[in-house]
């Protein structure tokens, strides 16, 4: 076995990539030999991770044989180069298997169940995880030499006249979904209020397929018994279904993907009853270039749209190509423009500094889509799962949440059930958001709302609290300025000048009326 130096650095990277994903789910790999029969791993597969660079997905992959207890095999890195595997064994269900040699050396150590390889690795004393699918097609066998279709403008569908609303799987369980956790999702979207604040679509994310069969039918997996049967669950309740695809031949996960298959999948789809297909590029890079992409999608959308069914369309493309200037020609209602949120508040802030400039994009069907919300998975404080709901309001984005609704915190519930702030998001005018003061780390934005009035926002960016003063010109003023904060819920007059401390990462959210002027100016202490 040979290791170059780029497979040297390559090991090193896996190092640092291997920290960052799949650190929460709670993987234990033990050593016992229970003498159970190995399962037959021989095949090709998928390591899929986030790319701490931009947030997109590396896919990496192993090419395993396995011969009695012994394995061999290699890992082809996403940043090219092979690297093989020394000292594979499998007993039972636990695996383990060196890749590369030497000091950069990695051991790779975990057990298989069925199409999942869950492995661990400790380093400085750490345990990292890395999670393998097992994939459904050879790559060597991508089908090649498609004719896409020719450019056109598909019609608008009539949905998501405003940002759409709901639940997606994907931010708190990646794929530890089933038919029975997402009923218990419904009944405590229900019961919490979060259907009747607007959260309509229940959205199942990667993780959900199965096979594909002879005849071309997609089919779910184990996990998802009855699609249909539980389409009816969610339309009973007064809810809508989701699901997820990739025009590749598998989604990042490594599940079939809809390649070649866009009719059959459309209509197996709307046969289900589903409403909503968020439709995830991934391995569409292995077969297509970016260049492709309009082409790829348009042919879903038409394939949709050729159901009768009214199916919402989220392109998930993290932004290439300049989405926002055609997603809604291929038929799109909502369009990925961020790589993925993280749970963190840096990601927040990044994303709503990526996208204020871009809001002008969004109208009646046809949704910039900067991901999903992470309000209440932890990781952040609750003012900064305020300042995040804010900010998506703001850029009127899709509001999907992304957290667990069945243990969801009073705090969680109040943030995500916050009607007030939910109107700024679902107002008919969809405005940009437009910055009137920035100074000390405090930035003042306004949002023109339907009606003639507005949102007023102040938003503390910097780590420290700050005391913002505002003055308005109340000669201009006829009558004192009513306000309403819609994170206290209480109206208050504004007599001319306006104090507010604002926490760290912290917001004040105002709604004030047509009669109503911006403030003439802002300073910010520190305090
Ligand atoms: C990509 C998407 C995520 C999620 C995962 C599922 O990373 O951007 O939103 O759908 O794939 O594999």
């Amino acid at each position: 076995m040979r290791i170059n130096m780029s497979g040297q650095i390559a090991l090193v990277l896996i190092g640092v990539l291997l920290v960052l994903p799949y650190q929460s789910q709670g993987l234990v790999a033990r050593s016992s030999d229970r003498g159970e029969k190995s399962p037959n791993v021989t095949g090709r597969w998928l390591w899929s991770h986030p790319n701490p660079n931009d947030g997109t997905t590396l896919m990496s992959y192993f090419e395993i044989n396995q011969n009695g207890s012994l394995i061999s095999g290699h890992a082809e890195l996403p940043w090219g180069g092979t690297t093989e595997f020394a000292y594979g064994r499998i007993s039972g269900s636990e695996i383990s298997f060196r890749v590369g040699t030497g000091k950069s050396s990695v051991v790779f150590r975990g057990t298989v169940d069925g199409m999942k390889m869950r492995l661990a690795r400790t380093e400085a004393g750490k345990t990292i995880q890395v999670k393998l699918s097992k994939l459904a097609a050879e790559k060597s066998n991508y089908p090649t030499g498609e004719t896409l279709p020719v450019i056109r403008s598909l019609p608008y569908n009539g949905l998501a006249v405003t940002p759409p609303m709901g639940w997606n799987a994907w931010n708190h369980f990646h794929d530890f979904i089933n038919d029975r956790m997402v009923r218990g999702v419904v009944e405590a979207m229900v019961s919490s209020g979060m259907r009747d604040a607007g959260y309509i679509y229940v959205n199942i994310d990667d993780e959900w397929a199965g096979e594909r069969d002879d005849k071309g039918i997609i089919h779910s997996n184990r996990n998802f018994p009855d699609m249909k049967g539980l389409a009816d669950f969610v339309h009973n309740k007064g809810m809508k279904i989701g699901l997820y695809s990739s025009p590749g031949p598998q989604t990042c996960e490594g599940h079939v993907g809809s390649m070649h298959h866009e009719d059959d999948d459309a209509r197996t789809f709307a046969g289900w009853g589903i409403d909503y297909l968020k439709y995830d590029w991934c391995s569409a890079s292995f077969v297509y270039s970016d260049k492709d992409m309009r082409a790829v999608y348009q042919k879903m959308g038409a394939a949709l749209q050729k159901t009768g069914r009214p199916i919402v369309f989220s392109l998930c493309q993290y932004g290439r190509e300049n989405v926002s200037t055609w997603g809604s020609q291929v038929g799109g209602n909502l369009w990925r423009t961020t790589p993925d949120v993280q749970d963190n508040w840096s990601s927040v802030l990044g994303i709503w500094e990526s996208q204020h400039a871009i809001a002008s994009a969004n109208s009646r069907g046809g949704w910039n889509d900067p991901d999903m919300l992470e309000v209440g998975n932890g990781k952040m404080s609750q003012q900064e799962y305020r300042t995040h709901f804010t900010l998506w309001a703001f850029l009127s984005a899709p509001l999907i949440s992304g957290n667990d609704p069945r243990s969801m915190s009073p705090s969680t519930r109040e943030i995500l059930t916050n009607h007030e702030v939910i109107s700024i998001d679902q107002d008919s005018l969809a405005a940009e958001p437009l910055r009137i003061a920035q100074s000390g780390g405090v930035e003042t934005w306004m949002k023109p709302l339907s009606g003639g009035g507005f949102a007023l926002l102040f938003l503390n960016t910097g780590n420290h609290e700050r005391l913002v003063k505002a003055a308005w010109n109340t000669r201009e003023t006829e009558a004192p300025i009513e306000a309403r904060d819609l994170w206290s819920h209480k109206n208050f007059i504004i007599p001319g000048q306006l104090e507010a401390v604002l926490p760290s990462h912290g917001v004040k959210l105002l709604r004030l009326p047509k009669s109503a002027k911006p403030p003439m100016s802002i300073s910010t202490f520190g305090k």
